[in-house]
């Protein structure tokens, strides 16, 4: 009877992880595309009219006129960086791996070398132009480009050597760091939500938080990757790791889907709105 029990209550909150899994997957996938679609209509609206001046009505120094590497830079890395968040979901579906492995290879081709015109793109704008936030945030940026374009390479890499296992590794840690763009902007909004955006500095960008999120908006998801890919298998978990990971995915599901609705409402809709609504 108790053996029973116990087998039916792992039963539960294995299907609990697998289902809060499924749900974080398509927070992510509705995330990006709501991140894409701001991109595209603001930025990629903004460059059909020609009105260059207004890329920086978000950051106020992503076009100068007569600068065309740096300009050139933070275009390519815009649009390949909408490339990204929108293939990275579907990498990760088992289905599509196992269906269409050849879709698998052709969506991964495209994903890997859109990660490092990311990479090269934001880098050599980093490198021409410097950010908004000074050193800190160009060092933290900066960090980021490398480590998009090392894991890209590697994903490549391994993929070709057909070390499949390696191949996998590298690939999720490249997810991890593909949805570090959106999770900046969630987390800014979170951190509104919870602080009124306390030790912010938006003149110099060099506020308290601002300096944690230089890199924060990273490296925790590079940290969760690594556990991730450390876990071991499902039937070998210890009921604490279980309800723990099942705790950590609802939270960071709630939180996820909090911070994407405030960032949405907040950052993305304005100006969107007035690309889409401007009086002609
Ligand atoms: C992974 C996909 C990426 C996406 C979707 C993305 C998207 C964006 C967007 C939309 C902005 C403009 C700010 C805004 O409107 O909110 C921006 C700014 C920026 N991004 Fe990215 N990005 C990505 C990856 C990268 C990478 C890999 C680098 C590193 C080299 C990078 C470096 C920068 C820099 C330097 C800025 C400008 C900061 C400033 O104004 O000083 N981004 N990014």
């Amino acid at each position: 009877m108790k053996a029973r029990a116990t087998t039916g209550a792992r039963f539960a909150v294995s299907s609990g992880v697998s289902l809060l899994s499924r749900g974080l997957w398509g927070l992510v996938a509705v995330g990006g595309l709501l991140w894409v679609a701001y991109i595209a209509v603001f930025y990629g609206g903004r460059a059909l009219l020609g009105d260059w001046w207004a890329w920086n009505a978000i950051l106020r120094n992503l076009h100068r006129e007569g600068e065309v590497a740096a300009n050139l830079g933070i275009g390519v890395h815009l649009a390949a960086g909408a490339l990204i968040t929108l293939i990275g979901p579907l990498q990760l579906l088992p289905s599509i791996r196992a269906a269409a492995p050849a879709i698998h290879r052709a969506l991964g081709r495209i994903y890997v070398f859109a990660a490092l015109a990311a990479g090269i793109g934001g880098s050599l704008f980093i490198l021409l132009r410097g950010t908004l936030g000074g050193a800190p945030m160009s060092l933290g940026f900066g960090l980021y480009g490398a480590l998009v374009t090392g894991a890209a390479i590697l994903t490549l890499r391994y993929a070709r050597r057909r070390d499949l296992q390696r191949h996998r590794r590298w690939a999720i840690r490249l997810f991890a760091l593909g949805v570090g763009s959106l999770l900046y902007r969630v987390e800014y909004s979170l951190w509104a939500l919870f602080t009124g955006m306390a030790g912010h500095d938006d003149e110099t960008w060099r506020g308290g938080i601002d300096l944690v999120m230089d890199f924060f908006f990273y490296v925790p998801t590079l940290a969760v990757a690594e556990l991730y890919l450390r876990l071991p298998p499902t039937d070998a978990r210890p009921p604490w790791l279980r309800g723990g990971l099942v705790v950590a995915l609802a939270l960071g599901g709630l939180l996820g889907a909090v911070g994407l609705a405030l960032a949405t409402i907040a950052w993305w809709w304005p100006p969107v709105e007035a690309v889409l609504f401007a009086p002609s």
